[in-house]
């Protein structure tokens, strides 16, 4: 039986100002590293071990959990751990918890739980609510860009979730640029800022900036969240000596073994290599390298486990690298 209410956070856990970062424009400070709740919070994981990890980012002053509708697996059961954690742990701690969901990819059958429709939008919503025993979240993202959805109908449902006060503010993620840029504009009119982008940034895969949509957030004051900072793991230690049992790349999902070609795999090498000179881990570089990115407010990392996220929350007890130290990366 899981007892409730016996959790005591850190008390030190606001100790660090630095850890903080002013997303965009906004009045909201996000921490430099997030955690997303994508693998490793689902219906077939251990709920320990999610509660575990959860009340040591916490602990150490990560307020920030990122989470979607069909996050889990099975869809909807991360989700469903959060409603968990909060009822067991975090119900007296909600108002310092910023707690994202997002609607957009595949979610129920049908033509309804799917893509950037109103009716997806709104009701995908309200399941999560549900869920995660929410009465609002503080963040709502349309998850991708719907083509066939014109943007008004997506942007508008934006506008009137926040307006229903069913959420605090508004992300957008995976769009491109041009839709951005009309998302932005379509927004701001309306008086609903776009907080943030949330988009794929990491030391081997730079889109954000090669497209210009980092650029465009800089300019404009919109936060940037990097997903898999860490190329899910390719940009750590897991990966050097093989496929370790149980790792995401083991269970063929999101990352297949067939991407880690021999030379993907002396890129990491020669990485982990710029990593011991600098005295560190490649994951922190990783990281580092991520946050020293013009515009990007915040790295949204994943962790099957309390000590990958320790090691990665490594980066914030250091300074940051200097432009030397990354040169030519
Ligand atoms: N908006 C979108 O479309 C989108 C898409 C993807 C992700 N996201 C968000 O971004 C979050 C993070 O994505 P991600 O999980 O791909 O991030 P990531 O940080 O790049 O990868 C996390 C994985 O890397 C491995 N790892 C992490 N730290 C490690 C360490 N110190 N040593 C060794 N291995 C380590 C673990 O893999 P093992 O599990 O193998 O141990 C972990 O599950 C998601 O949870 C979600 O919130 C959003």
């Amino acid at each position: 039986m899981v007892l409730k209410g016996i959790y005591t956070p850190a008390e030190e856990r606001y100790q660090r100002e630095t850890i903080y970062a002013r997303c965009g424009n906004s009045g909201v400070l996000l921490p430099k590293i997030s955690l997303g709740f994508w693998h490793n919070f689902g219906g077939n994981d251990p709920y320990e071990r999610s509660r575990a990890i959860t009340h040591y980012a916490f602990d150490h002053g990560i307020t920030h959990f990122d989470l979607a509708n069909n996050y889990g697996p099975p869809y909807g059961t991360a989700e469903e751990t959060m409603g968990r954690l909060i009822e067991d742990d975090f119900r007296p701690f909600r108002d310092e918890l910023f707690i994202s969901t997002k609607a957009g990819y595949d979610m129920w059958p049908g033509p309804y739980g799917n893509w950037g429709s109103r009716k997806y939008l709104m009701s995908s919503l309200d399941q999560s609510l549900k869920r995660m025993k929410l009465d609002y979240v503080d963040l709502f993202y349309s998850h991708r860009y719907d083509p066939a959805t014109p943007l008004d109908e997506t942007l508008q449902a934006l506008v009137d979730i926040v307006r229903a006060g069913k959420a605090l503010y508004v992300g957008i993620s995976n769009w491109p640029l041009e839709a951005l840029k009309y998302g932005h504009a379509y927004l701001k009119e309306r008086d609903v800022p776009l907080l943030i982008y949330q988009g794929r940034l990491n030391i081997l895969d730079r889109a954000p900036q090669q497209t210009g949509i980092l650029d465009f957030c800089a300019e404009q004051g919109i936060g940037f969240i990097a997903f898999s900072p860490l190329a899910q793991g390719l940009l750590t230690d897991h990966y050097l000596r093989g496929i370790p049992q149980g790792s995401r790349m083991s269970r063929e999902t999101s990352l297949r073994s067939s991407t880690l070609t021999p030379e993907l795999r002396n890129t990491l090498l020669s990485l982990n290599d710029r990593a011991e000179a600098l005295e560190t881990e490649l994951s922190t570089l990783a990281i580092g390298w991520v946050l020293a990115q013009r515009g990007v407010t915040s790295a949204l990392i994943g962790a099957s486990s309390v000590e990958q996220l320790k090691d990665n929350l490594d980066y914030l007890n250091g300074e940051p690298f200097t432009a030397e130290e990354l040169y030519g990366i």
